[in-house]
């Protein structure tokens, strides 16, 4: 009998306890319920937010262009044909962008005048020079056809000697483009153009690129690529005005068609990076990743896919983020401690998702966690603003921005272009 009586006390306890628990929860609930959201916050002045619209100029400079003779410029037929391909000729859109009296870019910043310029643009198109150098050589890479003496040296002979603007300034507010991996390094005479500032699609914080990277004096640029500056593709053949696409929906997940399936993870090239996304990733549902296909089929690709992942090679940039950008596909940098172009003026991190190399085996579980809501705000920023970055589009603008800072030209001015 004094057992059943403690049997029952023991219950009655518990479930006592039980029932408070669980009383305790819906109060809890009821009390967070009854708490309002948090609304999104007002805008009271654009000046007190970063980032700027990019109409709202640091300065507008004036920009002289030189105009190099035939006798020792890369000829028109290499540039357009041969050098058009590249991946490396950010140095010839840039600069055609600046010669045509057409093209609104020349319209905001060019002078044709010298005297009333305040940046000296050299028309210098070395990556051009070496790659029309390696084709006819069989791509032997450490071929240079007297690149310092029939490239480099009348270039810097002309713009020295012939004008007086380069020793006004000692060449400091000269601009030149250094668009390949080994940036300047590739000529042996760069101690003549060192003084002037270099636009450069490389940008790495590493202890071993160090000193390819000079801090204060270097620009980092948007990369050419097949797809949009070769091919010269218009996304909006695939996609609609939202940046949706046509067929539907973005039903694949992951996307990478790219080099190399045999990298080890021990291995120089992407730091090993690459040896994952073969080995594991390329087998998950959801994820199309391979080497170089079709450019048919990697552009209709290019519309379907939500993530583009962006992972380092040789260099940590890789020119398929400005593909990825352009087709409004969210990248996934996966390059520790790159320097994205104009970081000073685009929010990178409002449209890219980073991954870092130590948690790169965990990709899938962080893409997985990324809600509807938070890929949306990416991809949103994306279509209306981080695709703008690219050379087809404002690279020019932003490149005039840093321009401003390093002459400490603060005049500032709204250039009408609606965003
Ligand atoms: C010059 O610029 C205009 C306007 O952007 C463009 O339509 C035209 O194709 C350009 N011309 C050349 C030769 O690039
Ligand atoms: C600029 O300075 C260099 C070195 O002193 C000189 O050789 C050159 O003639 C100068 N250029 C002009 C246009 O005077």
């Amino acid at each position: 009998m004094a057992n059943v009586i403690r049997f029952n006390r023991r219950w009655i306890l518990l479930l006592g306890a039980t029932a408070g628990f669980l009383l305790v929860c819906v109060l809890y609930r009821l009390n967070r319920k009854a708490a309002p959201p948090a609304p999104p916050l007002p805008i009271r002045d654009t000046p007190s937010y970063w980032p700027t619209p990019l109409e709202q100029a640091v300065c507008r400079p004036k920009i002289y262009v030189y105009k190099a003779p035939e006798t020792f410029q890369v000829s028109k037929r290499v540039q357009e044909e041969r050098c058009h391909e590249s991946n490396y000729n950010s140095e010839i859109i840039l600069h055609n962008q600046l010669t045509n009296a057409s093209s609104p870019i020349y319209k905001h910043y060019v002078t044709e005048n010298p005297e009333e310029a305040t940046f000296f643009f050299i028309p210098f198109f070395g990556a051009c020079y070496l790659y029309n150098c390696w084709a006819e050589n069989g791509w032997r890479w450490d071929e240079r056809c007297n690149v310092d003496t029939k490239y480099v040296d009348p270039m810097m002979d002309m713009v020295i000697n012939e004008l007086p603007y380069w020793n006004r300034t000692n060449g400091r507010n000269h601009i030149m483009i250094h668009p390949m991996d080994k940036t300047f390094t590739y000529y042996e005479n760069h101690a003549r153009f060192q003084p002037a500032v270099f636009l450069k699609t490389v940008g790495d914080k590493r202890e071993k690129w160090m000193q390819r990277h000079r801090y204060g004096r270097d620009i980092v640029i948007p990369s050419a690529t097949r797809v949009i500056h070769h091919m010269q593709v218009d996304p909006l053949s695939y996609l609609n005005h939202d940046g949706q696409p046509k067929s539907g929906k973005r039903d694949i997940f992951v996307l990478f068609q790219g080099c190399c399936p045999d990298v080890k993870p021990e291995d120089e090239y992407s730091n090993g990076i690459r040896s994952l996304m073969f080995q594991y990733f390329s087998h998950y549902p959801g994820y199309e990743i391979g080497q170089v296909i079709a450019d048919l089929e990697y552009i209709q690709k290019l519309g379907r896919a939500k993530y583009g992942l962006s992972p380092m090679g040789w260099t940590l940039d890789t020119t398929r983020i400005w593909e990825f950008m352009a087709f409004g596909v969210v990248p996934v940098v996966i390059a520790d401690g790159i320097i994205e172009p104009f970081e000073y003026d685009v929010d990178w991190d409002s449209f890219i998702v980073r991954v870092r190399r130590d948690q790169v085996h965990r990709l899938d579980e962080i893409l997985r966690g990324i809600d509807d809501e938070a890929y949306e705000y990416k991809r949103k920023k994306l279509w209306e603003y981080g695709r703008r970055v690219g050379l087809e589009k404002d690279a020019w603008h932003f490149i005039v921005r840093e321009l401003c800072r390093m002459e400490n030209i603060k005049a500032p001015v709204n250039l009408g272009l609606g965003y």
